[in-house]
């Protein structure tokens, strides 16, 4: 039997409901394999439990968590704790701590999902968000707090190992898949420094990938393509920042927030990759029941597929995908099935394809 140590962190909001979701459907999942267990523990680091405690990791947390296999995260963010402390708090330290520099981000329209675009079914993308610096790399500060004369700063950390190891990635994932075509986004027309050691380590590094196709493309151009010629694009490389946005973006035309998952990759496997999906924790329904576990559920078969069971992978994604074309849709898409329904249809589904 194979034995995977997960780690799950709910954290706040519909975190928890989605989480708890995706446990259920992985439980079900591991019973109908028999040839693995996941070996799950809960742990509480919450917003909550930031009141409560002064702190979202406890000491010597992180090391505890480099004990695991992998990292199941649902969502951080509460209205009594500031965004920016949440986040840095939990999921920055773990992300930027366990070097998780590739963040991979797919995006497809599942079958009975209706896209805002007329031409949705042509979206197959995956977009690698570089995950460890640049925009998000803490640097900066702020100076005469209050005074007409504050100021504050924000500095873009680009370093050649980082940019380099990213693409690196990208042309890998683009050479792996059919189209084998990769789209670098940056913004060097207007940011000289960074952007253009982006656009120039792309193509030191595409010499070593001639069977993959490139384009480029600046970042305000790439989301009127993004929607008018969804097809000319496959997997898409950019910076932290660039990559959060073009991501929420690529989730809302592929039918809605609550189906995008991500993964934030250590690829060389030196510390546990983290797993979520890309919502965050939706105050205006949190609570209700109402919450679409099926990014969650992608997330999951993401995840699963890092842990080497491709083949309960593909059965969670073939479940999720018939739960979506039979039309068991949570009212994000339209529909009326609650967190439980959804759940519910997934897990029968998987229970019924047994082997
Ligand atoms: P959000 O993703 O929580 O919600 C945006 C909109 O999408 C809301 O209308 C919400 O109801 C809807 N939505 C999101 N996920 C859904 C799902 N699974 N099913 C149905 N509808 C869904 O983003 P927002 O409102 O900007 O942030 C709320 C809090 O979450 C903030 O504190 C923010 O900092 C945090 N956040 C955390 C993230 C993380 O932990 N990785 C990512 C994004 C936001
Ligand atoms: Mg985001």
């Amino acid at each position: 039997m194979r034995v995977h140590k997960i780690a799950a962190i709910p954290a706040d909001g519909i975190g928890t409901e989605v989480i708890a979701a995706g446990l259920e459907v992985l439980e079900v999942l591991s019973k109908r394999d028999g040839g693995f267990k996941l070996d799950v523990e809960l742990l509480p680091w919450s917003s909550e439990y930031y009141l409560k405690h002064g702190h979202y990791i406890p000491e010597g947390g992180l090391e505890k968590l480099k004990t695991f296999d992998a990292i199941f995260f649902g969502a951080v963010g509460s209205q009594d704790v500031p965004d920016h402390v949440s986040l840095w708090g939990l999921r920055l330290p773990i992300a930027q701590g366990f070097d998780q520099y590739a963040n991979v981000r797919p995006a497809r329209v599942l079958p009975g999902v209706k896209s805002p675009l007329k031409n949705g079914e042509d979206i197959d993308w995956v977009i690698v968000r570089e995950n460890s610096e640049g925009e998000y790399a803490g640097h900066g500060g702020r100076a005469h707090r209050g005074l007409p004369i504050e100021t504050a700063t924000e500095t873009a950390i680009f370093t050649r190992a980082g940019v380099e190891r990213i693409h690196r990635f990208a042309f890998e994932l683009a050479r792996s898949r059919p189209a084998k075509h990769l789209t670098l986004v940056t913004k060097s027309n207007a940011q000289r420094f960074g952007m253009v050691m982006w656009d120039e380590m792309f193509y030191e590094v595409a010499a070593e990938y001639p069977d993959v196709k490139t384009d480029r493309e600046l970042v305000d151009a790439v989301t009127t393509r993004m929607v008018l010629k969804p097809k000319t694009l496959d997997v898409v490389v950019a910076t932290n920042l660039h990559a959060d946005i073009l991501s929420d973006l690529a989730a809302a035309l592929s039918g809605s927030l609550g189906i995008a998952p991500t993964a934030n990759l250590n690829p060389e496997r030196i510390f546990p990759s983290m797993f979520e999906p890309i919502h965050g924790s939706a105050f205006d329904i949190t609570g209700k029941g109402i919450a679409n576990p099926i990014a969650t559920f992608w997330t999951a078969a993401m995840m699963l597929e890092h842990l080497g069971e491709t083949s309960a992978a593909r059965v969670l994604m073939q479940a999720v995908e018939h739960a979506t074309a039979s039309g068991v849709h949570t009212p994000d898409l339209g529909g009326e099935a609650t967190t439980a329904q959804v759940t519910k249809a997934v897990s029968d589904y998987i229970k019924a394809s047994q082997a």
